[in-house]
Parts: C-alpha cells; structure tokens; sequence
C-alpha cells in the first residue's frame, strides 16, 4: 500500500495533494454518511447489489451486468459466485465502474438481520474504497428493509480513529472520523426510509456507537467520573432523569460492596442511574450494568496475559446506558431505567482485602473470597437499588462477569441464566432476531450451598464448580421475591477478536440491540398484559 510512505513524507504528501490523488489514498478506513435517493443505475462509480442464492440473471443484476458488457456475469461464471449468505464478489475496475460489489443474499426469507449484515458488509468495503459516493441499489420498495440496510451500514462500518493522530491522508478536521464520503442507498422507498431510518433506527445505532466508543477507551481515558460526564453529554437533548450517586451518598445508602470494589483505586466509584419514562404508569424495567473501568484484580491480582482488554469490562454498563440513549432517542413507549454501577478495581494500599467481609445495602453480608470476582459485587448493591428507588418489577442485569462463560460459550452465545421461563424466553427470542443470541444456563439450587460462608451469610466466590452459574446465584441473592430477574453474562461476547458485518472487530456494545429488541417485542406491544403483576 503506498499510503503509508506518501503520508510519511511530507515532500510526496505535498506532489499528492497537488496531483488531486490524495482521496484515493485514505490513510484510515473511515465510516461514511448514510443517504437514500431514488433507485436509479449509476453508469460509473462504485456500485454495490445483493444477489440472491440461485436467482437467474434480473433486475438490478441484469441491468448493471448490460451497463458492463456481460463482464459481470462472466465474473460471476468465472468465480462460481451463487448469491450464498456471508459471501461477496469484489469487482474493481469493471466496465466503467471503479467497482461493483456482489453481496450474497442466500436462499432464505429476506430478514432484518440478514438486511443489516448485507448494509454492514456494503459498508465495510465501501470504507475501504476511495471515491466520494458508494453506491447500494436495493430495488426493494420496503421503507423497513432500506432502514434496515442502512443500521446494518451504520454498525458495520464503526470505526475508533480518536487516537489516530493522522485521521485523514488530506489532513482535514482533527477530530472527523469520517471520510467525508457518503454511502448511498438507492431505493424506491423514497422519503419513508429515511423516516424509518432516522425515527427508528438511527437512534439506536448511536446508542451502539456511543457504547462502542467508551468500552474501546482506554483506562487512562475513562473512569467512573468521566463515564457520568460522556452520559451527561449524550443524553444533553433527551427527556430523562439522570441520577449520580457519588461516594458520600453511597455511604449514607450502606453500599458497602460496590464501595469496597472502588476503593483500592484513586478514581472514585459512581453510580449512575438514567431513567426514561416514555408513558404508561408501570413500573420501570430496570438493565443494570457492571462498569468496571479496568480491572486488574485487585489484591487477588490477575496474570498480565491480554490484561489490557479488562478495559472492556464496563461493556455491560456501557451497553445498558446505550440501550436507553436508543430508546429515549427514538421516544419508544416504555418506561425503563439504566444503572451503571462504576468502579476501578485496583490494588492498592486501600484496597479490600480477600477475607474483608461486605455489609451490602440491603444489610445481607458477603465475605470476600476473591478481589476479582468484583463484577457480582457492585451488582450486589446495584439490582437492590434498581428494586427500592426505582421499584423494578423486571431486573435484567449484564456483566462481563466470568472468563468461564467464554469456555463455555465462546463469541457465539452470552450466557443467559434466569428463574422466570418467560422472560427467559423473551430475551432469547429478542436475541435471536437482533443477532445478540443467548443460551440459557442453569441455576442450580446447590449453588447456594457452594457459596455458604463461615462468618458472613454467603461469600462472593472461591470453590471450584460452576464459576458462571456461581456468579449469576451470588447476584440473584439480591433480588427480592416477586422481581423478575434475568442475568446475562457477557464475557465472551463484548470483545471480538475478528470482524463480522455488523461487528467490526473490537468493541461490540453487545447488548444496546437485544434490549432495543426486547423493548419492541415485549414492553411496546403488549406492555399491559407481559408487564402487569
Ligand atoms: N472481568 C472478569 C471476567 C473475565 C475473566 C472476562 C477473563 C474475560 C476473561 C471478572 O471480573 C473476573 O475476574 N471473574 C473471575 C471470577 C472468579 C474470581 C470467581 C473469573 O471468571 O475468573
Ligand atoms: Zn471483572
Ligand atoms: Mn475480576
């Protein structure tokens, strides 16, 4: 590639610049700005099409095949392209085209999932290609399925470029993370989709960026205090509550636990609680999320082996705090709260002890086995305060709790542990239909015993077993009789390692569309009948 030496020497940038190439040099992969226009073939430029698994030569297909002089479908013969799912055909330089990208729709029925994974793959190579406009034909008149393009595109093209200190190879904006090109979606849906896309879709999109964006910050960048104020900035425009407990107001509350987590560190704890009443007058759905800014361990320190990505252990308050931002965005009929319980979890002279026993704020008492299974702690005081400020019929907590849900379920799959069957269910089904799945896991009555203590009345971990059915009971033992309560452990999922459609690799913010999806499926719906109690 010869970006690399024309960005280095400034003699080369300059005859670049001059020579008008440096567009088609872009430094970063950068996302695009999304728009729809009317459907229409381009004769030139890049252009991208889905292809259906055996569909003959038609429609959108022929006509870019005849604007090309048959190249196109000998380049299908030649490359024995079918139209599978997760395939594609890059043609560069065809016909009178810089480029025409094939997509694989596969056999099946068209669903939003598989529309969000072509949008994200579109995106992805439409990053990479130089040239002011990208486009996508979709001759589909569905406002629903174009939105859906575009949220795959938004999510499939995200970038992290704020530490790149060359953003752009023409030394534009500072901060841009854009290309300054636009990916165009070429559809007779007309006006409609871009009203589906900004109403309903956009909103969560940002909730997803705006996760992605502070799991993939590093330590040094975010901290409790600083994830209250990227929270407060986001949610500047919206109708919500914001609620911020710092230390002194944890002390008076008896939160002993996520306290005890905070203290080894010199960032303060802080809990962060964003309510948002889109109507009714039921009680909110609480999602609660671990935000462990890093964790190191603590005194029961962890190996330095890929310890860098405990950065990422904030994913699920992160994501709990995007859902919100995407629901509150687009004004979704549900009543919900997100809380963040936010802590560094650091060795130091002042920090807890294994052995230290915890008072909680519900006055239950743990003793501390380990340091670092310091997740289920804050999530200890967390679910209990989500049941007595908020009043919570419906608890959902998501934590990057345990490595051994990774042995279990590796990146496919967040383990989903839950008593309620229905909720159970529903967070499977809304999963499913999002791309975020869950396996369901069991809750052994015996994982009560395996956590009995000998001064305190449980303790947070240390016999061998089930470490993740261990974690989600530990959790469970805050909440009361009467809450529905589901637990989703993350820990595999939160970071990838390689890039899908619509997870690039790197943060995921796994869980803003489960929930979205959750709320659509379940609270909006047929909020009188699921939620009454
Ligand atoms: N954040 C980790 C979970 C984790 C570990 C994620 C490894 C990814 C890879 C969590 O706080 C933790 O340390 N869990 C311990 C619990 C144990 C001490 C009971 C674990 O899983 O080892
Ligand atoms: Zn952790
Ligand atoms: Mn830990």
């Amino acid at each position: 590639m010869p970006s690399i030496p024309i960005a280095a020497s400034p003699v080369l940038r300059l005859f670049a610049i001059v020579c008008g190439v440096t567009a088609a040099l872009p430094l970063l992969a950068a996302p695009r700005s999304l728009a729809f226009e009317p459907y229409a073939l381009p004769q030139s430029g890049s252009v991208a099409i889905a292809v259906a698994d055996g569909a003959p030569m038609q429609g959108e297909l022929a006509q870019l095949d005849a604007a090309t002089g048959g190249a196109i479908a000998r380049a299908i013969a030649t490359a024995k392209f079918k139209g599978s799912q997760d395939s594609k055909l890059d043609l560069p330089g065809i016909g009178g085209y810089d480029r025409v990208l094939l997509v694989g729709l596969g056999k099946e029925a068209v669903t939003p999932r598989l529309l969000q994974d072509v949008g994200g793959m579109v995106a992805q190579v439409a990053a990479e290609t130089p040239g002011k406009r990208f486009d996508l034909l979709w001759s589909g008149d569905q406002a629903d399925a174009a939105a859906h393009l575009a949220f795959g595109a938004s999510l499939g093209q995200y970038r992290f470029n704020r530490y790149k200190s060359k953003r752009r190879a023409d030394g534009d904006d500072e901060t841009s993370t854009d290309n300054g090109g636009t990916l165009v979606i070429r559809t007779p849906a007309g006006a409609a989709a871009t009203q589906t896309w900004t109403t309903q879709w956009k909103p969560v999109a940002d909730g997803v960026e705006f996760a992605r964006n502070l799991v993939t910050e590093p330590g040094n960048a975010l901290w409790p205090e600083e994830f209250v104020t990227r929270a407060h900035q986001a949610f500047a425009e919206l109708p919500v509550k914001i609620e911020v407990l710092d230390e002194a107001a944890m002390q008076r509350l008896g939160m002993g636990a996520i306290l005890a987590v905070g203290r080894g560190s010199v960032r303060p704890p802080r809990l962060l609680a964003i309510h948002y009443d889109g109507g009714g007058n039921q009680a909110p759905v609480a999602l609660v999320g671990k935000g462990i800014t890093f964790d190191s361990g603590g005194i029961s320190i962890k190996p330095s082996d890929d310890l860098w990505r405990m950065k990422y252990d904030m994913t699920g308050a992160a994501s709990v705090v995007g859902a919100v931002l995407g629901l509150a965005g687009r004004r979704a009929a549900v009543n919900v709260v997100a809380i963040a319980a936010l802590a560094e979890n650091m060795p130091s002279g002042s920090a807890a002890h294994p052995g230290d026993v915890i008072t909680t704020m519900s006055g239950k008492t743990f003793e501390v086995m380990s340091t670092d299974a310091e997740g289920r702690m804050v999530l200890s005081d967390a679910v209990w305060y989500a049941q007595h400020k908020y009043g919570a019929k419906t608890v959902i907590d998501i934590a990057t709790l345990t490595g051994a849900i990774v042995t279990a379920l590796g990146d496919e799959y967040a383990g989903l542990f839950a008593r309620d069957d229905v909720l159970a269910e529903q967070l499977q089904n809304a999963g499913k239909h999002a791309g975020e799945e869950l396996w369901r896991m069991p809750l052994h009555a015996s994982y009560k015993k395996d956590l009995e203590s000998p001064i305190a009345d449980l303790r947070n971990g240390g016999s061998r077993g089930a470490s993740a059915g261990l974690g989600a009971h530990f959790i469970g033992e805050w909440i009361q009789p009467g809450t529905r309560w589901a637990h989703l452990d993350i820990a595999g999922m939160a970071w990838r390692n390689d890039a899908k459609p619509t997870t690039p690799a790197g943060a995921t913010a796994f869980g803003v569309r489960l929930f979205d999806r959750y709320a659509r499926d379940y609270l909006e719906t047929r909020a009188e009948s699921v939620r009454a109690e």
